[in-house]
């Protein structure tokens, strides 16, 4: 299959980088499709270790790399992040098409203050003004990439915007926004930067697809549960990551993918709310600590809990997973039993995943308890112990979909491949 969507199952944070990283190596063209630099990806290549928050994970392995229409774009981190690469001998082959939103220091500004002003009942977000960017994207008052790399066109659009939002900030929220004539100077040099590295991404990869033997891998960002219209509504990003936003986001007509969904051995997610398998206590703590759960992006605790199958089961239903990638195994390595949710109660009945938080966040997990393991030395998957494959199977057999990629650790070879993902 020539179109291959790498997709979180979770909350995100699930190891797509490593999973990206790892199939990149198959794919001429890899593809950003939506999010922006809220996402945080850690490819660990050897004794390097890449963070990366807009480039595609392709990037490390020097494949040709694309970030398309859906992604909001903050060219001071993509400035960064190529900056950093060159540093390390790398020159990305990069192509960003036109129609990319840009994220400026304003929507940082809204993101902070929205979020100040709402207290206790705050969402969490990661303040990189991913949501105000998204709004004017709707409003149609955004500024886009082809935008920013032309002077004029940019003076043009942006003073309006700015404008209007210090008013915004002013007066509801009684902040000072950052200058005006600082922003437009900045950007104006950004813009000439990038300027070489625009281009037609929707057209490329149209035709990528159609010619014979070019294998294109799309890379999610955040995951499932976070998707604006289906995830825990508010608690949400400002975009779509399931894989059926990736032909409205690149660009492109409806045509069969190869589905990959990542889902960590248990549950993590960063942010407010509701998170049914959730967990405080010992357990929380040694999965936080022994996952390194704390954030690329903005280095906050994760919460942590049990893997949650009814959750999966929903992400399947939306994404249609042909395969799954199952992280981080190793961090549950040592517990004498592991639990899996495999259903909810509410109200004395058990339900399968309700589309109404309210009642999402009262139910109570119906679990299934499973021997532990601890592993051993790991080369391939037969090495695992018999404990570890029957809590793989038991995924398998809930959720009707096969596992083929099972990652013990960072490193590219910390990987065991049940079957061959490709
Ligand atoms: P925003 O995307 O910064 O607006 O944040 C909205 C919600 O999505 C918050 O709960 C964030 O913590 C969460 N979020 C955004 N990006 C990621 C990610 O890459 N991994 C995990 N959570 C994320």
């Amino acid at each position: 299959m020539p179109g291959i969507v790498i997709v979180g199952a979770q909350w995100g944070d699930e190891g797509k980088g490593k999973i990206t990283d790892l199939l990149a190596e198959r794919a001429d063209l890899v593809v950003r499709y939506q999010g922006g630099n809220n996402a945080g990806h850690t490819v660990v290549v050897g004794n390097e270790s890449f963070k990366f928050h807009l480039l595609p994970s392709g990037v490390v392995q020097n494949k040709e790399v694309r970030i398309a229409s859906g992604v909001v774009i903050d060219p001071r981190v993509l400035v960064q992040e190529l900056d950093t690469l060159e540093k390390r001998g790398i020159t990305p082959r990069l192509r960003i098409d036109p129609r990319a939103h840009v994220i400026l220091p304003v929507h940082n500004a809204l993101d902070e203050a929205r979020e100040a002003a709402a207290g206790e009942g705050k969402l969490g977000t990661t303040g990189r003004g991913i949501g105000p960017c998204y709004e004017d994207r709707a409003s149609r008052a955004g500024i886009r990439f082809e935008d920013l790399v032309d002077e004029a066109r940019f003076r043009r659009k942006v003073i309006p915007l700015l404008e209007a939002k210090a008013q915004l900030l002013g007066k509801v929220y009684q902040r000072k926004g950052p200058a005006q004539e600082d922003i437009v100077k900045e950007y104006v040099d950004l813009g000439r930067r990038l300027a070489g590295t625009l281009g037609d991404v929707s057209e490329e990869v149209h035709s990528a697809l159609q010619t014979d033997g070019r294998v294109v891998l799309f890379e999610g960002a955040q995951g499932t549960l976070l998707d604006l219209a289906f995830g825990t509504y508010p608690y949400v990003t400002s975009s779509h990551p399931l894989s059926g936003s990736v032909f409205v986001n690149v660009g492109l007509p409806p045509s069969p993918l190869e589905v990959i969904g990542v889902s960590k051995a248990y549950t993590t997610r960063v942010g407010s709310g509701p998170f049914p398998t959730e967990l405080d206590g010992k357990v929380a703590d040694r999965i936080r600590e022994v996952g390194k759960e704390y954030g690329t992006t903005t280095g906050r605790p994760r919460r942590c809990g049990w893997l949650d199958l009814v959750m999966l089961k929903y992400a399947h239903r939306l994404n249609g997973f042909s395969q799954l990638a199952l992280t981080k195994l190793d961090v549950l390595s040592g517990f004498k039993k592991l639990r899996i949710a495999t259903s909810y109660r509410y109200d004395g009945v058990e339900i399968g995943w309700p589309y109404d938080i309210e009642v999402l966040s009262k139910v109570e997990p119906v679990y299934e308890e499973l021997d532990g393991f601890t592993l051993g030395r790991t080369d391939s998957y037969e090495d695992l112990p018999e404990e570890a494959q029957e809590y793989i199977a038991f995924i398998e057999r809930t959720l009707e979909v096969p596992v083929t990629i099972v990652s013990v650790g960072p490193a590219r070879q910390q990987t065991l491949f049940k079957s061959k993902p490709l």
